[in-house]
């Protein structure tokens, strides 16, 4: 008896610390909760950005996180085939109608007011199917050297003006632009809206493959104007604070000025509760709303955080954005529809 007691100790003695902690901290947890010590996410959020904030989560609580990265539509569109069967337990989106896609099909189950009650108002789903994590806006990019901002469109509409049309770039293939459009047959309905982007398109409009390529087509004087996610060009400023490009909103309340967030879901089928929870709260808490900040020049949707100097503030924000509900975004098929049968896809 006492020499078993020796030679396990002696042999633990020999092991290496971060070996024996994680022997003890598997047949710690493992007694109790057997399966107790994982979370399988879905995120449509890249790799290079989320995976230090997940090591963190996992170094923090010793809950281990299976992802499995991919396009944000694209996961939306495996949950809803795998269903019940999912082995995920969290889908991370970084798109308001992704989300509300999966809400739709009843995939999500609520999470507790503790949670949702932390971020601004408008940043999580009625029910609290999902949450947002952070906030990405659509803006005006501009060229300084060839337009001031007097000159400027108060409303997305006034683009379809020749003058401002011709001079404009778009991507019609990038999510974040369908998004836009989706919030604009919203706001002001698929006539409008599709006028609008026939106006546009018959104006002269440049189309970019994404976000990158407008800003850097403003600063190469191809296009004069671009409609971006707010973030590209704090990165391109990072780098280059006389990068030639500047932005702006429309006008208050203007659907131009969309606030699309990423957010954060537990599924309903699901059997890890209290490890998916404890990811979502972390998501929410400080650090990693910083870290948003200033990793990604996103958002933060919370109360306690406070964006960087360089970010509007929220009480600005929440006066800029249009009357859309986000989690009514979830009609991705009517707009690919439209931009099919204007031509743009
Ligand atoms: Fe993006």
């Amino acid at each position: 008896m006492s020499r078993t007691r020796h030679d396990q100790s002696h042999v633990m003695k020999k092991l290496p610390l971060p070996l024996l902690a994680l022997i003890l901290l598997v047949s710690a947890t493992g007694c109790s909760e057997p399966e107790s010590s994982s979370v399988t996410l879905y995120s449509g959020r890249s790799q290079s950005l989320v995976q230090p904030l997940l090591d963190r989560f996992t170094e923090e609580t010793g809950i281990q996180v299976n992802v499995r990265y991919g396009d944000t539509a694209q996961l939306a569109v495996a949950l809803i085939e795998e269903g019940d069967e999912s082995p995920a337990d969290v889908y991370w989106a970084q798109d308001a109608g992704a989300l509300g896609a999966v809400q739709k099909a009843g995939l999500f189950t609520p999470l507790p007011e503790a949670v949702t009650s932390r971020v601004l108002p408008g940043f999580a789903a009625g029910g609290g199917a999902w949450v947002a994590t952070s906030g990405r806006a659509r803006v005006l990019a501009w060229s300084p050297e060839r337009l001031s901002p007097e000159d400027l469109p108060e409303r997305i509409e006034e683009l379809a003006r020749p003058e401002f049309a011709s001079r404009l770039g778009w991507a019609p293939t990038n999510g974040s632009f369908q998004a836009a459009v989706t919030a604009m047959r919203m706001a002001l309905g698929d006539a409008s809206t599709r006028d609008w982007l026939l106006a546009v398109k018959e104006g002269g409009a440049t189309s970019y493959p994404n976000n990158r390529s407008i800003l850097e087509g403003i600063a190469n004087a191809e296009i004069d104007l671009g409609i971006p996610n707010h973030y590209y060009l704090y990165r391109y400023k990072a780098d280059n604070p006389d990068y030639p490009v500047e932005q702006s909103f429309f006008a208050p309340g203007n659907s131009g000025n969309l606030i699309n967030v990423a957010g954060i879901g537990h599924l309903a089928s699901s059997n890890k509760t209290a490890e998916s929870q404890a990811l979502i709260a972390f998501l929410l808490e400080n650090t990693a709303q910083n870290y948003f900040a200033t990793e990604t020049f996103e958002y933060p949707v919370t109360r306690e955080a406070t964006p960087g100097t360089q970010l509007a503030d929220f009480d600005k924000l929440s006066e800029l954005k249009p009357d859309v509900a986000l989690e009514g975004m979830d009609d991705l098929e009517a707009t690919l529809v439209m931009l099919r049968e204007v031509g743009l896809l």
